[in-house]
């Protein structure tokens, strides 16, 4: 039996909401995403001073972000085209001259009409017509840029634009479609390229190697114990279905992902064979981590507990006992959030923990 210690004060720190606010994190919102100080706070707590850190379910790039910050060279892997996307834009170093000139060159772009044929109407209902074209305008005109850093900032900032200026309005694991007034694409998307810009000069990063790549958490590509530190957050039992979201601007802007390789964030299965998958999964990414990661290394993992139906299950526990059956040392649970597991938005089915895991090598 594991003893379970409250930590709530950091209960938003494992959101995305902290880094709303914050210079480069908030390039591209990002739900599933945790904060910036909840990093910073296992950096401290892990007492890093040196040494390689893994994330290797990284997202937008948050722990790779903060690890610049501090100066610790660290790796990503990320699975969806979308997050490691805006991963790769958030944690490269910038020619800011080039991005001004790039800039003032946008803004005296005339309008022109866009071939809009290759966009279905299921995608072409979120936006009014002339911002789509606009939009379009702009893509093909970065995918023409011949300095891909340059062309991937400016990018990076359409996506986020384009979402903003749409109809698209993201309930939990649906996007719904809600007609309401849109702030102007060109002033919007000027406005934003702008303030990315000056967040270049505001956030202060420390020389140091960041190198964030596609992969799959449950086959690292790495080799064995060269890890000192993981900071991550895995997908949650049955959470949020992450390809769903993001499936617009995934249309627009990436080709579709030819597989889906993640059994433990598509809800395909009912039932038990969801958890069973999930677990399955896990128990990889377990056993990777552990061939990775050095003797001594320490491992920080932000977990929730599975909602179904008719029970909760505790991931926190559960995981912890796959941790020890993998090798690991479980030296703290820390809880950071309680909520309600619910069925049918109202009726309670029990308490669900969002919790801090704390492994050792
Ligand atoms: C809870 S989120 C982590 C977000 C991250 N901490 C941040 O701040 O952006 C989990 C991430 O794991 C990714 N993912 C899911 N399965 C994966 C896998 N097998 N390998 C690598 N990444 C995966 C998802 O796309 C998602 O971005």
């Amino acid at each position: 039996m594991y003893k379970l210690q409250n930590k709530l004060e950091w209960g938003e720190l494992a959101t995305f909401i902290p880094n709303k606010r914050l210079p480069v994190y908030n390039w591209f919102y990002y739900k599933e995403g945790f904060s910036r100080n909840l990093v910073m706070n296992l950096i401290k707590m892990f007492r890093i001073k040196k040494g390689l850190v893994l994330d290797p379910f990284c997202g937008v790039g948050t722990t790779n972000l903060a690890c610049r910050e501090r100066g610790f060279d660290s790796i990503g892997f990320e699975i969806s085209p979308l997050a490691l996307f805006a991963a790769k834009v958030k944690t490269r170093d910038y020619n800011i001259v080039k991005l001004k000139e790039t800039l003032k060159i946008f803004k005296k772009i005339k309008f022109r009409k866009s071939d809009r044929s290759w966009i279905p109407s299921n995608v072409r209902r979120y936006f009014n017509t002339h911002t789509l074209d606009d939009i379009l305008l702009f893509k093909n005109i970065i995918e023409e840029m011949d300095d891909n850093i340059t062309k991937d900032f400016f990018r990076l900032g359409l996506i986020s634009s384009a979402t903003r200026c749409s109809y698209m309005y993201k309930d939990g694991s649906v996007v719904k479609r809600r007609k309401h007034p849109v702030p102007p694409f060109r002033k919007f998307y000027h406005h934003r390229m702008k303030r990315m810009i000056k967040d270049l000069e505001k956030l202060e990063t420390k020389k140091c190697e960041t190198f964030i790549t596609r992969g799959d958490a449950r086959k690292l590509k790495l080799a064995n114990e060269t890890i000192d530190f993981v900071i991550t957050s895995p997908p949650y039992l049955n959470k949020i279905e992450y390809t769903k979201i993001y499936n617009i601007e995934e249309f627009l802007f990436f080709k579709p992902p030819k597989k889906r390789g993640v059994r433990s964030y598509i809800g395909m299965r009912e039932g038990d064979d969801i958890v069973n998958a999930y677990f399955s999964d896990m128990t990889n990414v377990l056993s990777e981590l552990y061939r990775v990661c050095r003797e001594g290394a320490k491992l920080a993992l932000v977990v929730g507990n599975g909602c179904f139906p008719t029970k909760v299950v505790e991931s926190d526990i559960l995981l912890s006992e796959l941790a020890e059956k993998t090798g690991f040392k479980v030296k703290k649970i820390y809880v950071l959030n309680k909520r309600w597991c619910t069925r049918k938005r109202t009726e309670k089915v029990g308490r669900l923990r969002e919790s801090l895991l704390v492994f050792e090598k």
